[in-house]
């Protein structure tokens, strides 16, 4: 499913869309390139699980965690070196006990805990037009319907 978004608000407001249906134990792996949106879709997906907290680029943190009815780990692996380095952080007991968010989710290499809800965040055709590619493994499916 591809959706498209024409400003920041916008993208937002989809990742809340998305937030709002994830589990505990829904990991959502988020690809594409520097400045595509997936910051800005992470924040959303934060809000719409309901956890507090603002979320930013967590450049030098690799993982940050927003308390709330359900943990959300947001976890950017700009920095990553080795794909094994994946499994020192402990995602997978991170997405057993809340929704797993990653950024540049590709350098884990096939590490990540779980199959992945997977968004491809990418530039479109105008300063502020985005593209969002969702895909959704079939057990998840309900996660995705209508957004
Ligand atoms: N439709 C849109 N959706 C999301 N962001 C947009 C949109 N239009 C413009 N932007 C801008 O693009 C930038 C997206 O930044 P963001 O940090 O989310 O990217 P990123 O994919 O996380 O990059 P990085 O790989 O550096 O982590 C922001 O400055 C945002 O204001
Ligand atoms: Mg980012």
């Amino acid at each position: 499913m591809r959706l498209a978004t024409s400003s920041p608000s916008e993208t937002e407001a989809l990742g809340r869309r998305l937030g709002g249906r994830l589990r505990a134990g829904d990991v959502v792996a988020l690809l594409g390139p520097l400045g595509a949106g997936k910051t800005v879709l992470a924040r959303g997906i934060v809000e719409g699980a309901g956890a507090r907290g603002t979320v930013a680029s967590p450049s030098f943190v690799i993982v940050r965690e927003y308390a709330g009815p359900v943990r959300v780990y947001h976890a950017d692996l700009y920095r990553l070196e080795r794909p094994a380095e994946v499994v020192e952080l402990g995602l997978d007991e991170l997405a057993a006990e809340g929704i797993l968010v990653v950024e540049w989710a590709d350098r884990a290499g096939g590490l990540l805990p779980r199959p992945a809800i997977t968004v491809v965040c990418d530039f479109g055709e105008g300063e502020t037009a985005r593209t969002f590619t969702v895909e959704v493994p079939p057990a998840l499916a309900d996660r995705a319907a209508d957004l």
